[in-house]
């Protein structure tokens, strides 16, 4: 019994040696200490045992599972730290190895250059004001003093959406529609897309973004508008940036004027950009004219104003020096990318 006892002690602290993982030894472990393991059948064969023998027995088993226990510990430990040794030098952080650049995203050119303007002419005291792109027939023509059948309409390629409604060719309605509801003193900007049955080139869009200033007051003269002009292309531009009036018509204005700035480019020089004229045609202008502000239900007699418009893709790219407005609309990152601030 003695014997049998030590074979397996010496057997169990024999194969240990051999072990080196955790599941085994816990295998290991069963076979030899478990329930119905090689030593504890031992202790269930004590039936046979002589009963002066059976305390002897007893002692050899508890020593042995003693013995054994205290190896499988140790076993055990030495294991663990090997395991963790190995799975911290699996998890190892290489330092030294290149990172996943994170890139970030950027605003759109003409976001930023919308807000610019939007800073602008709030700073000078305007109220930024938006108005809908489906628009009445009534806001984007009529209003503007351009009845039915009238040639202006011809210049503004219109998409309709049925007789009274359109999508509209300028930011004007908005205007309209601030006239009809409120009274002056009226100083606004509008501005959003708008439509036109254009092709697309490097200067024309079906969709692209105006933006429009009107002041209603009593006493407002061109002067006024000559100096808030003046104003916005320094801002804009930078000093030595000035405007240049010409005379020119549109039928919502009386008299009206088209706007040249100085070529930002080569400040007035004449280069290519300009064609050698030093000046940049960007936007239209006028003091209101009075029929329109009586159809709006102003007092023309009392009250007289101005209006600017112009189109913001322009301003965008003379300001970037983007030679095409369809880089604004392809979204491609390589062209964005240079507007990472
Ligand atoms: N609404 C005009 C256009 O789209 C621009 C403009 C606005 C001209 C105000 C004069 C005054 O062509």
């Amino acid at each position: 019994m003695q014997a049998k006892v030590m074979e397996i002690t010496n057997n169990t602290l024999s194969e240990l040696k051999g072990i080196n993982d955790s599941q085994a030894l816990e295998q290991l472990r069963v076979r030899v200490l478990g329930k119905k393991g090689e030593l504890t059948s031992i202790l269930r064969g004590m039936g046979q045992v002589a009963p002066e023998m059976r305390p002897m027995v007893g002692q050899w088993v508890n020593e042995a599972r003693a013995t054994i226990e205290n190896a499988i510990a140790e076993a055990q430990s030495a294991i663990q730290k090997k395991e963790k040794e190995k799975r911290l030098e699996k998890e190892a952080i290489d330092v030294t190895l290149p990172v996943n650049e994170r890139s970030a995203g950027s605003l759109h050119p003409m976001t930023m250059v919308l807000e610019e303007l939007l800073d602008i002419f709030t700073g000078m005291g305007f109220e930024a004001v938006e108005g809908p792109e489906v628009e009445y027939d009534h806001y984007n023509f009529e209003l503007m003093n351009i009845p039915k059948n009238h040639p202006a309409r011809d210049a503004q390629d219109t998409f309709y959406v049925d007789d009274n409604i359109v999508l509209r060719t300028h930011t004007s309605p908005v205007q309209a529609r601030i006239m009809t509801t409120r009274k002056p003193p009226i100083r606004i900007v509008s501005f959003g897309r708008v439509y036109r049955a254009d092709e697309a080139d490097a200067t024309h869009s079906p969709v692209f973004h105006q933006l429009e200033g009107l002041v209603i007051d009593e006493n407002i003269s061109m002067g006024d508008l000559k100096g808030t002009l003046d104003t916005f292309a320094r801002r804009l531009y930078g000093d030595g940036v000035t405007t240049r009036f010409r005379p020119s018509f549109f039928p919502f204005t009386e008299p009206s004027a088209e706007v040249d700035l100085t070529c930002a480019a080569c400040r007035g020089k004449g280069c290519r950009i300009c064609k050698d004229t030093g000046w940049i045609e960007v936007l239209g202008s006028g003091m209101v004219n009075p029929k329109v502000l009586e159809m709006c239900g102003i007092d023309s007699k009392k009250y007289s104003g101005f209006a600017f418009g112009m189109g913001v893709e322009r301003l965008c790219n003379l300001k970037y020096n983007v030679p095409d407005m369809r880089y604004l609309y392809e979204n491609d990152i390589r062209f964005l990318k240079h507007f990472r601030g």
